[in-house]
């Protein structure tokens, strides 16, 4: 996919993503569908486990996605939930998408029509931990 990704493309994939979450104890499926700097788009959805604490968010699987497919960074992001009117990464999911994203980084908050708000990561993780000293 090239750089003339819309909003509305990466809306429809994320709602694409949602549909194969594993989401069974929650019953919350979450989906996020992320264009990065090789131009593809990566997708990914909520993976849950009957051990609750092991399962796993949409945005971390669609980050894992891209890393293995030999993307680098985040150019835009879509998320959505289908229960929810506008879905927002969650505080943990801010701080993953951060290390992959700048500050300019667009997400759209997405709902079953399409893309509800626009935010950028500086709106979603105001005063982020950011530091030069490690590594
Ligand atoms: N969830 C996500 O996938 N992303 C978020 O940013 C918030 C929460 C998932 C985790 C769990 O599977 C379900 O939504 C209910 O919390």
């Amino acid at each position: 996919m090239s750089d003339e990704t819309s909003p509305r493309e990466l809306f429809e994939s994320a709602r694409k993503a949602m549909a194969r979450a594993h989401a069974p104890y929650s019953k919350f499926p979450v989906g996020v569908a992320l264009r990065a700097d090789d131009g593809n788009v990566y997708l990914g959805a909520n993976v849950e486990n009957l051990s609750f604490p092991q399962g796993w968010c949409a945005e971390p699987t669609a980050i894992g996605a891209m890393v293995m497919g030999g993307g680098r960074k985040i150019v835009e992001l879509a998320v959505i939930a289908e229960k929810l009117a506008l879905c927002s990464p969650c505080g943990g999911c801010r701080q993953k998408i951060a290390e992959f994203a700048s500050a300019d980084t667009r997400v759209y908050l997405c709902d079953d029509a399409g893309v509800q708000k626009t935010v950028t990561m500086a709106e979603l993780l105001p005063y982020a931990f950011d530091t030069d000293v490690i590594g």
